[in-house]
C-alpha cells in the first residue's frame, strides 16, 4: 500500500494487513509480487500510474474520473490495451442491484421507447465558503469541479442505463470563487464548477437532463435518477439504495401508482449481502460487488465492465460540457478527441 505521507502508508499497511508499504508509488508498480495496482489518489496522478502499471503488465483498476482530459484518457486506454491487461474504472453505482435491475428492465423493453433521462447528484460538503481548498477546487488538479468528482459517476449512468450522448448544452457555475488553504493563511482561487447543468440528447434519440452540484444544502450524498419510458417509469435515489420505483403504465387505470421494489437476493448482486429484501445493503456492499467482478475478471483472464474505454467516453462528455459552457454552444461528442 502507498501514500506519499509514510505515516499515513504505514497505518493502512497495518491496519488492512498489506505485507508492505511505500511512500513511492513506482515502487508497487516495479514490485514483481505485485499483480494489480488499485488507483485511488487524486485525479492528476491517474494517468502517470496506470500507464505505468500497464507497462509493467499489472492489472489496473482506477478511480473516477479516469483521466483530467481526453488526450490523457485515450494515452491511458493504449497503454492498458496494448499490454492486454484487465481495466475497470471506479464507476460504483453501476453495480448497485437498482442499477442492474433498471438496466436489465430498459434492455428488456418492459419500460418501451425510453424518451427521458434526469439525474441530480447533489452534497453540500463546499456550501459555506469555509469549506477549505483542496485538490478538488483546482482544474489543473481535478481536471473540473462537479462535474467530474460527482458528475462522472451520473454521466456514467446515464450512459450505463441509456446509451451514447450524441450532444449536449452546458452552464456551469462558480458560486465561491476563493477559498482558504487548510492552515488559513493562503488564498486560493477556485477555478472549477461549483455547479454544472447539462441539456443531452442521446444517440438513440432520449432527452437528457444532468445537475451536480456541491452547493446545495440537506443533500449530503444525494445521486438520484429517473427514466421515463412509453410504458413506464424507474426512479432511484442513493438516500433509499436498496429501493427501485418503477410505474408500469400497463396496470389497471384504478390501480395505477409508484411500486417499490425492494432489493433483495432475487436481484442481481444482492444474493451475497442479504437473505432477504428489507435486510439492506449500503454504499460500501457495492464497492466489494465492483471488486469482485475486477477480480474475478482477471482470474478468468477476461475482460472487465466498466473499462477504461467507459471512463473515457465519460471525460469525452465532460469535455464536450466544459467547451460548451465556455462557448455557450451545443457541442457534438463527435467534436471531441
Ligand atoms: N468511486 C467513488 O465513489 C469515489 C469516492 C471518493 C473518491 N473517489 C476518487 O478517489 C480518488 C481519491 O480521492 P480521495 O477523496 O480519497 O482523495 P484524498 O485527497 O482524500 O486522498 C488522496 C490520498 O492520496 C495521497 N497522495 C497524494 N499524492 C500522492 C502521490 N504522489 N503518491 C502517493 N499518494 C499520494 C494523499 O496523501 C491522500 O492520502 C479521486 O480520484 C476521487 O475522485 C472515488
Amino acid at each position: 500500500v502507498v501514500d506519499v505521507v509514510e505515516p499515513v502508508a504505514r497505518r493502512a499497511k497495518n491496519r488492512y494487513g498489506f505485507r508492505a508499504f511505500a511512500s513511492d508509488w513506482r515502487r508497487a508498480v516495479e514490485n514483481p509480487r505485485v499483480d494489480c495496482v488499485d488507483i485511488c489518489i487524486s485525479n492528476k496522478l491517474h494517468g502517470a500510474v496506470a500507464i505505468a502499471a500497464a507497462e509493467a503488465g499489472k492489472h489496473v483498476f482506477c478511480e473516477k474520473p479516469l483521466a483530467n482530459t481526453v488526450e490523457e484518457g485515450n494515452q491511458m486506454v493504449q497503454a492498458v490495451e496494448a499490454a492486454g491487461v484487465v481495466n475497470m474504472i471506479g464507476f460504483n453505482y453501476r453495480h448497485l442491484p437498482a442499477s442492474m435491475t433498471a438496466k436489465e428492465m430498459i434492455d428488456s423493453h418492459q419500460l418501451g421507447e425510453i424518451r427521458h433521462f434526469r439525474t441530480l447528484f447533489a452534497q453540500d460538503f463546499a456550501a459555506s465558503p469555509q469549506t477549505p481548498f483542496s485538490w478538488r477546487f483546482s482544474a489543473a488538479e481535478a481536471g473540473a469541479g462537479s462535474i467530474a468528482t460527482m458528475g462522472s459517476h451520473a454521466l456514467d449512468l446515464a450512459r450505463f442505463l441509456i446509451g451514447d450522448v450524441e450532444c449536449l448544452t452546458a452552464m456551469m457555475r462558480t458560486f465561491v470563487k476563493e477559498r482558504v488553504v487548510s492552515n488559513g493563511d493562503i488564498v486560493r482561487d477556485v477555478d472549477v464548477d461549483d455547479m454544472t447543468g447539462l441539456l443531452m440528447r442521446f444517440r438513440a434519440g432520449a432527452s437528457g437532463i444532468v445537475e451536480t452540484t456541491w452547493l446545495a444544502q440537506g443533500h449530503k450524498h444525494h445521486l438520484g435518477w429517473e427514466v421515463n419510458g412509453a410504458r413506464g417509469t424507474l426512479q432511484f435515489n442513493s438516500e433509499r439504495m436498496n429501493e427501485l420505483r418503477w410505474y408500469d403504465a400497463s396496470d389497471l387505470a384504478e390501480r395505477q401508482g409508484f411500486r417499490t421494489l425492494l432489493m433483495g437476493p432475487a436481484f442481481p448482486g444482492a444474493e451475497a449481502f442479504v437473505a432477504k429484501p428489507g435486510m439492506g445493503m449500503g454504499y460500501a456492499d457495492a464497492l466489494v460487488i465492483e471488486l469482485k467482478r475486477f477480480l474475478s475478471s482477471i482470474a478468468r483472464q477476461g475482460s472487465a465492465k466498466p473499462s477504461f474505454r467507459d471512463g473515457l467516453e465519460v471525460c469525452r462528455i465532460t469535455e464536450a460540457a466544459l467547451a460548451s459552457a465556455v462557448e455557450r454552444r451545443w457541442v457534438h461528442l463527435c467534436e471531441v478527441g
